[in-house]
């Protein structure tokens, strides 16, 4: 089967990331916001990180031009009728993503592939309200996603190899690198990356050091990129506090469990970068 059109469910952080990825790839790409006012900042994202990729030399005018033609907005679910695969990036919440699913199932025709962006949710669990159980996956990408080469690619018992290989392909032909996981919460890369986040919140919160001195120390003892609240900050607080409440929720292990300071500042709305203000400030 070939894909040619991709329907983008969520234009957050991560779906327009994805929208914008599938679009310079040359595929037919539709987005959907729940708001008119959520599709607009979406948009406007695209476009800052389509001339940046011009300013940096890593694309041209042309292709920018070629991948706003490919790209369409949409705040009605509907509209996603007639794609080929849909890629859902809504927020990290199984109820909101099972809604997605079960109403995108009445309407698009059987062959429609479902992979969802989710960070640590059950994909069978989100396949279990759709007649399509074997032609759902998860599609991990990392953000920014125009910048980061890898997808996880989360394969559920219940897959028929068919989709997962068409998935694949899919995934590889936008330039990734896929790795594949089994269909457990965090799959390979927040299993280890979020007990890891959550010290470092922890050590915040018991005063080990200040923020900047733990970045510090991670930057330059380990040589990450970047260190440990900054990224927070980067992936956004909100979505980490889900992905671990859900992780929490299914092991049951206290690594998985969001300490104080983070639920505090989630419900003070410092979900990070993405909204200016999470453990740093930003313009
Ligand atoms: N932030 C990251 O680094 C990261 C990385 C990989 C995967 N993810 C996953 O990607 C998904 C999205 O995360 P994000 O960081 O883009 O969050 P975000 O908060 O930036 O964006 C989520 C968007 O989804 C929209 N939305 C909510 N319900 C919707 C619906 N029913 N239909 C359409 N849009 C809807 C919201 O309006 C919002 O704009 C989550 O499942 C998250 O776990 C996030």
């Amino acid at each position: 089967m070939e894909i040619k059109k991709v329907g983008i469910v969520g234009c957050g952080l991560m779906g327009s990331g994805v929208a914008e990825v599938c679009a310079k790839t040359g595929y037919k790409t539709i987005v959907r916001e729940i708001s008119e006012e959520a599709l607009k900042k979406g948009e406007s994202r695209i476009l800052k990180s389509l001339d940046k990729a011009i300013e940096k030399g890593k694309a041209t005018a042309e292709q920018k031009k070629q991948a706003l033609d490919n790209l369409s907005f949409t705040t009605k679910l509907e509209d996603l009728k007639e794609v080929d695969l849909v890629i859902e990036a809504a927020v990290e919440n199984m109820e909101e993503k099972k809604k997605v699913f079960k109403t995108l199932d009445g309407l698009c025709p059987p062959h429609t592939i479902f992979a969802s962006n989710t960070s640590s949710l059950s994909i069978v669990e989100m396949g279990s309200v759709t007649k399509r159980i074997s032609k759902i996956l998860g599609m991990h990408f990392f953000n920014p996603v125009p910048v980061m080469k890898l997808v996880e690619l989360v394969k559920p018992i219940t897959i028929s190899e068919e989709v997962f290989e068409t998935a694949k392909k899919f995934a590889l032909s936008l330039g990734k690198t896929a790795i594949i996981a089994k269909d457990t919460p965090g799959f390979i890369v927040n299993l280890l990356l979020i007990p890891y986040l959550l010290d470092a919140v922890r050590a915040v919160e018991s005063g080990v050091a200040t923020k900047e001195d733990i970045d510090t120390g991670m930057t330059m003892g380990c040589g990450h990129p970047m260190g440990p609240i900054t990224l927070l900050d980067f992936v956004g607080l909100d979505t980490t506090y889900f992905i671990a409440e859900a992780m929490y929720q299914e092991f049951k292990d206290t690594r998985y469990a969001a300490p104080p300071l983070l639920k505090t500042m989630v419900l003070a709305g410092y979900n990070g970068r993405k909204v200016g203000r999470g453990f740093y400030t930003y313009q």
